[in-house]
Order: C-alpha cells, then sequence, then structure tokens
C-alpha cells in the first residue's frame, strides 16, 4: 500500500480512557528503566521472579523491557507477557525507528492487557547532537510510530508516547507534538525528566499544562530521574497537577540516580489522603518489602539504611526521646506502621520439628506465597539448616528464598574443593568441576582461601572455554546474628576474554553456614550465566543501556 493511502486511512480510535477515575496508575519501570543501572543486570528467569512480585504489589503496569535491544531481553518480555495476567499490563519500549516497534509488538501481543511505548527526544540539545534531526522529523516520526502501533494492536490496547528530555524541550514545540500524537492514536502521554533537572514547583506547572491541552482525551503520565534527588517531590507535584499515571521503580533503581521510588510514592499517596483528595493506587502495600528485598538481591544493589519506606532504618528509633514516646504512642514518631509495608516485626523460628504449614505461614507473611515443589525445597533447606545451627531466623528464610530466585541452568557444577590455608602464608585451593559433563580439576595459590580456590576454577575452566571468570566485585555478609550464620555471598564478574565498557558484567549470589562455599557456589553462578550468555544469549537478558542507542 502506498504510503499516501496508508497517512489516509482512518486510524482507529482507542477505546479508553483506560485509568479508571480516582486512581493513579501505577507504571513500574524496574525491569527496564531500573535495569539499566550499570552492573543492575537480570537475567530472564530472574526478570520473570521480579515480573511475579510486581504482580503480587499489583501494579497496573510492568514495563518488561526493551525487545530490540537484544534476544534476550525480547525473550524475557515475551514470557512476562505471557505469563502476567489478573488485570496487569505489560509493556515495551520502542523506539521511533523501523523495526523497534514491530519487536516490541511481537513480544507484547500475547499479553492480556498489551503496552506499547514508543518514545522519541524533543529538546533541542538531544535533537541536535544525539539524533542530528530537526524538530519536523522528529514530530513526523513520533505520529508515524504511534499511529503504526495503533494499527497494529487496536482500540483495546494501550499506546504510550514518550518525549524524551521533555522538561528541557521547548514548550509549544512539546505541547504541538503531544497534540499530534494524541490525534495518532496515542492512548498516554509521558513527559520524562529524563535527566533530573525539573524543581516541582515547575514541573507541576508544566504537567498542568499538558493536563489542560489534552487531559480529556489521554492519560497524562509523568517518568522522573532523581538527579537532583526531587523524583519522588516532582512525581507528587504532578499527581496534584493531574497526571493519572506514574512511572517508577523499586528502590528507586534506575539509570545515574535513578527513578522515582516506587514505594515513595505510593506510600505518600496512602499515607497523605488530604493532599490527594479521591486518588489512590490499589497497590498491596504490605508486599513492598519484600519486592524490595528481591530487587536489592537479584541486581546486587544494596538499599541505604536510611532510604525511605523499606530502608534498614526506616522504622528504627534509636534516641531515648524516641523510644519513649513510640512506646507510648506509635503515632508520636511513626507516620505509617511497620506492618503497612509488609515488615512483620515477629520472629518465629523454625526447628527440626516445625511442620510444612508453620513454614508456608511463616513465608506468606514474610511476603512469599509458596507452594508444592517450590515450598518442598525450602522445607528442606530449612530443616537441614536447622541442624546446621542454633535457630532459623526470618532472616533465614528470606536468604533460602532469595536463593532460589537466582538458580540458573547449569553448565558448569561444582564437584569438590579443598583448600589449605595457614596465618601469614600462602593458602593452596583444589576445584573440581563439571563443565559440560566433563570433569576438571585443578589446583593454585592465593593469599588466602577464596583467591586461591576461585584461582583453581579459573586454571579448570580456561582451556575448555577460552576464558574465566575476571572478579569485580565481591561481598560477603552474615545474614543473622550469631556464630553460626549462614554467610551470603555476591560476586560480579565479566569474562576475561570480554574487555571494555561494553562488557557484560553478572552477580552471582552464594549461602551457607561455610562462608568459602558460599563464596564458590556464587562464583560458579556467575560462570553459569556468562556461559548462558556466551551459548544462547536467550535465557540472559541483560541490556545494557550502552547497547540501547539514545535510550535513558
Ligand atoms: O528517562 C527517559 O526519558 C526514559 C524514556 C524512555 C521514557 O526512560
Ligand atoms: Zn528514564
Amino acid at each position: 500500500m502506498s504510503a499516501e493511502r496508508a497517512r489516509s486511512r482512518p486510524i482507529p480510535r482507542p477505546a479508553g480512557p483506560f485509568v479508571p477515575a480516582g486512581s493513579v496508575r501505577i507504571f513500574d519501570t524496574t525491569l527496564r528503566d531500573g535495569e539499566q543501572a550499570p552492573g543492575a543486570g537480570l537475567t530472564a528467569a530472574e526478570k520473570l521472579e521480579v515480573a511475579r512480585q510486581l504482580a503480587r504489589l499489583k501494579v497496573d503496569v510492568i514495563e518488561a523491557g526493551f525487545p530490540a535491544a537484544s534476544p534476550g531481553d525480547f525473550e524475557a518480555v515475551r514470557r512476562i507477557a505471557q505469563e502476567t495476567r489478573g488485570g496487569i499490563a505489560v509493556a515495551a519500549l520502542a523506539r521511533c525507528k523501523d523495526g523497534d516497534p514491530q519487536r516490541a509488538i511481537d513480544a507484547i501481543k500475547i499479553a492480556e492487557r498489551p503496552h506499547l511505548h514508543v518514545f522519541i527526544a524533543t529538546s533541542d540539545i538531544h535533537l541536535k547532537h544525539k539524533l542530528r534531526i530537526d524538530r519536523d522529523t522528529a514530530l513526523a516520526e513520533a505520529v508515524r510510530w504511534v499511529r503504526y502501533g495503533r494499527e497494529q494492536l487496536g482500540r483495546d490496547a494501550e499506546i504510550e508516547f514518550s518525549a524524551e528530555d521533555a522538561s528541557r524541550t521547548d514548550l509549544d514545540f512539546l505541547l504541538q507534538i503531544y497534540e499530534a500524537v494524541v490525534e495518532a492514536g496515542a492512548s498516554t502521554v509521558n513527559i520524562p525528566d529524563t535527566v533530573g533537572y525539573a524543581i516541582p514547583s515547575e514541573f507541576g506547572d508544566l504537567t498542568r499544562r499538558v493536563v489542560e491541552l489534552i487531559g480529556g482525551q489521554a492519560t497524562v503520565s509523568v517518568h522522573c530521574h532523581n538527579d537532583l534527588g526531587l523524583a519522588t517531590a516532582n512525581t507528587m507535584a504532578a499527581i496534584q497537577a493531574g497526571a493519572r499515571q506514574v512511572e517508577v521503580t523499586i528502590n528507586g533503581l534506575g539509570e545515574r540516580a535513578g527513578n522515582a521510588s516506587l514505594e515513595e510514592v505510593v506510600m505518600a499517596l496512602r499515607t497523605r489522603p488530604t493532599q490527594f483528595p479521591d486518588l489512590g493506587s490499589g497497590v498491596v502495600t504490605e508486599q513492598l518489602t519484600a519486592a524490595s528485598r528481591l530487587v536489592s538481591y537479584l541486581t546486587g544493589f544494596a538499599i541505604q539504611p536510611n532510604k525511605a519506606i523499606v530502608g534498614g532504618n526506616a522504622f528504627a528509633h534509636e534516641s531515648g526521646i524516641h523510644q519513649d514516646g513510640v512506646i507510648k504512642n506509635p503515632l508520636t514518631y511513626e507516620i505509617m506502621t511497620p506492618q503497612s509495608v509488609g515488615l512483620t516485626g515477629s520472629q518465629l523460628t523454625i526447628g527440626k520439628l516445625s511442620g510444612r504449614r508453620g513454614l508456608q505461614g511463616k513465608l506468606r507473611e514474610l511476603g512469599h506465597e509458596l507452594e508444592g515443589e517450590a515450598l518442598d525445597e525450602i522445607y528442606r533447606q530449612a530443616v537441614a539448616l536447622a541442624d546446621a545451627k542454633k535457630e532459623v531466623t526470618d532472616a533465614d528464610l528470606l536468604a533460602l528464598v532469595e536463593q532460589r530466585t537466582s538458580e540458573v541452568p547449569a553448565s558448569v557444577s561444582l564437584v569438590g574443593w579443598s583448600v589449605t590455608s595457614s596465618r601469614g602464608g600462602n593458602a593452596t585451593g583444589t576445584v573440581s568441576l563439571t563443565v559440560d559433563g566433563e570433569e576438571r580439576t585443578a589446583e593454585t595459590t592465593g593469599n588466602g582461601p577464596v583467591n586461591a580456590l576461585f584461582g583453581a576454577v579459573d586454571a579448570a575452566l580456561q582451556p575448555v572455554l577460552g576464558w574465566h571468570p575476571t572478579l569485580t566485585e565481591y561481598e560477603l555478609k552474615a545474614v543473622s546474628a550469631g556464630e553460626d550464620a549462614q554467610g551470603q555471598a555476591l560476586v560480579r564478574c565479566r569474562r576475561s576474554s570480554d574487555e571494555g565498557p561494553g562488557a557484560l558484567v553478572v552477580t552471582g549470589h552464594g549461602l551457607s553456614t561455610n562462608i568459602i562455599e558460599a563464596s564458590l557456589d556464587a562464583y560458579v553462578v556467575a560462570v553459569n550465566k556468562l556461559h548462558g550468555a556466551e551459548i544462547n544469549g536467550v535465557n540472559v537478558a541483560f541490556v545494557s543501556p550502552r547497547q540501547g542507542e539514545g535510550l535513558r
């Protein structure tokens, strides 16, 4: 069909507005913008785990990824779209560029509620220096791909358009482009503060202008970055100005200083209803702590203790005056209850004689709904742990559940290891592994037991794989108090053959009461992720912002 005839065809009108009155739609972009945080790459299986937790949290939209960025991310988005039900939409991002929108559509078309998100930069800085196109071309491309998405997905799908760097875009041009994309079939227009430049009063004013112009025909959304620490404040100002979709991430994860944090925005709405009259979100806030822990664990991004809502100290009261007040009445110093964000406070301990049902109930309290084989596995591990240490605490259980979420298909398995180490001397480590079924053993020395054993893994792998893992980060922490505590090891590695800024970096976790075993397990998990990415590129998502040209 000629371009002219295509242009003259009537565009299907969206069946929306899709956001019910009285609601702010929570659009979670942890798996897209959040995953763009350097080093936060997740495997497809890990992305699915996070998506399941987001579904328990009952967000409205899960932005699952950027399918054109890599086959791995396409597959991850497709699997999330296939599995997510219960009225939750699955979004995929696409540039306004030939190929991208179709890839995104292919990944989400099986979703119960597909949500296509196309974007193009609109500020003169981006147009001139990054895209090297003029305003008219940007406008034409925006209209072209919005229209394409509407035609492909039909009336019932959500088609969202984002004007990247909107807060630094000439206002008249911004309003012109929003008007044009709504005419072309967009049902949501998004105002990204891409570089976190705006301040609340000005961002509220900008949002109000957009709401006045197109609020009757499309949902106005905002997407705030935290470069000045104002992402949540800007988001709340925008809601007061009429925005009815907010783009947020768990723990505020995201590019550079991150995005507006989901938990802060949702709890601000819930805690200050008079500031947001007749508005709410459908989020099950009792699932916030579990979501926060899971994302922190899988990405390896620790949560600062003083982080609002989900930081370790968010409900801790240190000074005597505060403690006295809270004991007399928690309202003195707590504006929300710990229970409302999913902190139980109880410390039921599991022993050898504890039942499976008791464990299930305890896990439910901690925000994890487990049954069948998954519950049996955690039960077996908890009972075994009760043999190895005096008591199994909440923290131990959470660590076991989290460890399960990061399992990867293993072509490299640890068969055995031994190490000798003494004060003042080098350590000598021996490791036996199977690599695709073939056994390999190596022995090396190092400046300590972990260094010696990691060296032995490297020596065993190099001749078979042609590379060995290069360790870029190593952390070890005790899961709970006590000398018999489990140690949780985190490693970050890349392939020795993969140098440079775009190199794939993966995380691996290990958990054991023996910290050397935990460290080795973490190292082998990282090896399997790197190997999996190398052989099929499918099981591993790892979308790097460096690969997504022009993407923030
Ligand atoms: O920050 C940004 O501009 C983005 C858009 C792609 C929405 O992430
Ligand atoms: Zn962003």
